[in-house]
């Protein structure tokens, strides 16, 4: 297994991902806002492949203020192998060498086993936030 920044030639595949662990958003998720993601820091998106494709993803969001990961997916029939977890080191190793001192991920509060998969990965609880959003165009 590679891990490496993403390309737009992944979006296909990483869309499929996306879709089967239930984290896809029509506007968040959109093609363009990937590329122009991958095209404003091409290290803020990392892929999991192998010979066959892609097989995972996890996006890093980091402004100097906090750094957060969003969207880590692993595709379907390759869950359980570690792949998530090398997604996560990954990206965690990458703050630490920009000398990020802390990340923060968001849970659904109702997945108490994401919740325990995260904790076994060093995670700790934080407040309980529900996401509110607002269309700016249209
Ligand atoms: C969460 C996810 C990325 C984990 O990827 P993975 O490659 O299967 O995870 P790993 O192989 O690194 O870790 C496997 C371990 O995590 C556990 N695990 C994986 N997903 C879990 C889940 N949703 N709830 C509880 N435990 C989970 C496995 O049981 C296994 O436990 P073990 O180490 O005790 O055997 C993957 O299950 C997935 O894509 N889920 C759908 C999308 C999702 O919910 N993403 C999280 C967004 S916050």
């Amino acid at each position: 297994m590679n891990i490496r920044p993403y390309q737009d030639k992944d979006y296909d595949e990483v869309k499929v991902i996306l879709q089967q662990g239930g984290h896809f958003d029509d506007v968040w998720d959109s093609r363009s806002h990937w590329k122009a993601k991958s095209e404003n820091d091409s290290n803020s998106i990392l892929i999991a492949e192998n010979d066959d494709g892609v097989l995972g993803c996890i996006l890093i969001i980091k402004d100097k203020w906090t750094c957060f990961l969003f969207r880590l997916a692993v595709i379907e029939d390759q869950r359980g192998k570690g792949i998530g977890s090398s997604l996560i080191s990954h990206a965690e190793e990458m703050l630490k060498k920009d000398s990020e001192d802390e990340v923060a991920i968001f849970v659904n509060e109702d997945d108490a086993g994401l919740q325990q998969y995260y904790e076994k990965r060093g995670y700790l609880r934080g407040g309980k936030y529900r996401c509110l959003y607002k269309k700016l165009k249209g």
